[in-house]
């Protein structure tokens, strides 16, 4: 029988907290349904002792209650600024190790989170592996609701993200399904627009700087250059790619 892909996520899970995270020390918690499989492993090794003395920083409000559950002792970035290891799901990998992510909203607080961590460990199963950023999944923006629309014609004018087409995420934060009428509005009390490519970014880096350089956008979810490993679960097994 070939395994589910909610069984591969659970296997990148586990495995990353049992090969990464080590007693006494300060993780990060990312968000998604992968990185909820290593949120489950980390409650389950400090429940029956093998993990001791953990403080967890969380990158959403959804991460931060299934810890809570869980009792895993938690803490924010203002109490520890450095983090020995965070993980979190991705949802496109390309081959230089860059990503896309926010498909489940909370890319602002997972890049101020994973920014801080000596070791940045990605879980994906095979399918979110990609020979180029964008078309495979749009890149989420989080951007200050205040004249929106403006902002959103300033980021399909980007020369690095030509041919962008950037949509409003509407209803429910946690995914990119117009399945509501209102914006959906993230943890931050932002907004999110998904941009849309037919082509593969050529430049991430450029595409996420003049993302950044762009007033009224608080974030964006290209991460280049910030991962430390990438853990694959596929039909044939694990797999693990070093930056
Ligand atoms: C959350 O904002 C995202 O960055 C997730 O980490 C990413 O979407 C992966 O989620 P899944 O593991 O649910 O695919």
């Amino acid at each position: 029988r070939r395994a589910t892909q909610d069984e591969l996520k659970q296997q990148v899970g586990y495995k990353a907290v049992d090969d990464y995270v080590k007693s006494g020390t300060v993780i990060g918690l990312g968000t998604g349904s992968t990185a909820a499989f290593a949120v489950e492993r980390v409650g389950q090794l400090l429940k029956d002792g093998t993990l001791k003395d953990i403080i967890a920083i969380p990158t959403s409000i959804r991460t931060k209650e299934q810890a809570e559950k869980l009792g895993i002792p938690l803490a924010t970035l203002d109490q520890y600024s450095d983090l020995d290891v965070a993980i979190d799901g991705a949802d496109e990998v390309d081959p230089n190790l860059n990503l896309v992510k926010g498909g489940g909203g909370a890319l602002f607080r997972e890049k101020i989170v994973e920014m801080c961590a000596k070791k940045f460990i990605v879980i994906v199963d095979e399918s979110k592996m990609c020979d180029g950023l964008g078309p495979g999944f749009p890149v989420p923006v989080e951007i200050v609701p205040f004249c929106h629309e403006h902002t959103m014609r300033v980021i399909a004018g980007l020369p690095a993200l030509k041919g962008c087409k950037p949509v409003l995420r509407l209803g429910d934060c946690s995914n990119n399904k117009p399945d509501g009428d209102a914006p959906a509005v993230t943890d931050n009390g932002n907004y999110i627009v998904d941009l849309q490519f037919t082509d593969p970014i050529k430049d991430p880096v450029a595409a996420g700087q003049q993302l950044k350089d762009t007033v009224g956008v608080v974030e964006h979810g290209l991460f280049t250059g910030m991962t430390t490993a990438v853990i694959i679960a596929g039909a044939d097994g694990i797999s693990v790619k070093e930056a």
